[in-house]
């Protein structure tokens, strides 16, 4: 098995990558690459991350970077995440998401070091109407503009993988629906934590949607594992056990029950709206000996109370989020 020491990780001052680091800051030595776009907070960075403003698709930056850090592996969590802003212009999410992969790609390929891209659950679509769940082997077949992004990048980097011409080391992470400390209030969990501390109305989207929770904590083992233990060319599904699934509204009502008060209203369900998302995440136990940690109702709870206890960081999130939309 390879060992690393210096990892490039991309999007550290986002929800997820910022998480990775401050899990693993001790365990490697990390260069940070982020252009502090959506979803960034420049509060995120973490002590000892060394901290880099750049866009991963500007092809130029990047490679002086990379050249001055020399990482033996790159962790490329950077992505336009939003699927409501995904349906309204995607355009950025091209650039991001696939041109920023692919130029990550030719330099894994360029300094012969291994790639891990964290991709998503919502590349395989809806499962609503599925008799079992997703496995690595499932159909891909996103549904919104951001998914069909996250996919055209996993579709490029497998066959770059797979090429004599490149041979890129690539091991792709699928991960499930994520919560934890540090995510932009425009999704759920910190979005119902915002408004019931605010005497605002939870908006929910009135068809049911199931999901299945996962610690951001967990998400991020998932990905640490796949670096360390995932076979080149692989792909893994990250995903919690199958009673953390649940649905959105429930969610919500627990969050409700652990602030006291709040009050939801529904309204009327987003463009492209996936009804479930569930995956069977077999494959990373038995292969990279991962498995999630949290259970639902302590990811949740674990999850209201950081945000209650950092309300000056929810304060300034929302306000960048107000700002920006
Ligand atoms: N949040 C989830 O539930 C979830 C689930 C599965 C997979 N993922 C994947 O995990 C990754 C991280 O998601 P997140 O929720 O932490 O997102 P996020 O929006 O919180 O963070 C993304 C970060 O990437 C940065 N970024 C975006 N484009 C960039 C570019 N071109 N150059 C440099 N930096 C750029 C942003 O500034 C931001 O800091 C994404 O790839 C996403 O597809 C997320």
């Amino acid at each position: 098995m390879a060992s690393y020491q210096r990892l490039l990780v991309t999007g550290h001052l986002g929800f997820i990558a910022s998480a990775f680091c401050h899990r693993y800051k001790d365990s490697y030595r990390i260069a940070g690459v982020d252009f502090d776009g959506w979803g960034a907070m420049k509060r995120n960075l973490v002590e000892g991350v060394r901290d880099f403003r750049a866009d991963i698709a500007d092809v130029g930056t990047m490679r002086s970077i990379i050249d001055e850090i020399r990482p033996d592996a790159i962790v490329n969590f950077a992505a336009e995440s939003h699927v409501d802003r995904s349906n309204e212009d995607d355009s950025c999410f091209w650039r991001s998401n696939v041109f920023g992969a692919r130029a990550l790609a030719l330099e894994a390929v360029r300094l012969g070091i291994r790639m891990v891209q964290v991709s998503t659950d919502e590349v395989y679509g809806d499962a609503h109407a599925n008799s079992a769940p997703w496995t690595e082997g499932s159909p891909i077949d996103p549904k919104n503009p951001y998914s069909v992004t996250k996919a055209a990048a996993e579709m490029l980097l497998a066959v770059y993988g797979g090429s004599e011409q490149h041979r890129l080391d690539i091991v792709i992470t699928r991960g499930a629906n994520t919560i934890g400390p540090r995510q932009f209030p425009e999704k759920a969990v910190p979005k119902a934590v915002w408004c019931f501390t605010h005497d605002l109305e939870f908006p929910l989207f009135r068809t049911p949607a199931r999901r299945m929770w996962m610690h951001v904590d967990d998400h991020a083992a998932g990905v640490e594992a796949a670096l360390r233990k995932g076979r080149k060319g692989a792909v893994y599904n990250i995903a919690p056990s199958f009673d953390s699934e649940e649905v959105t509204a429930t969610v919500i009502r627990r969050v409700r029950d652990i602030i006291g008060k709040g009050s939801i209203r529904e309204v009327r369900d987003r463009a492209n709206y996936d009804l479930r998302y569930w995956m069977d995440a077999s494959k990373a136990k038995r292969e990279l000996g991962w498995t999630a940690k949290y259970r639902l109702d302590d990811t949740v709870k674990e999850t209201v109370e950081w945000y209650l206890n950092n309300a000056g960081w929810l304060e300034e999130a929302n306000g960048a989020l107000a700002g920006n939309g």
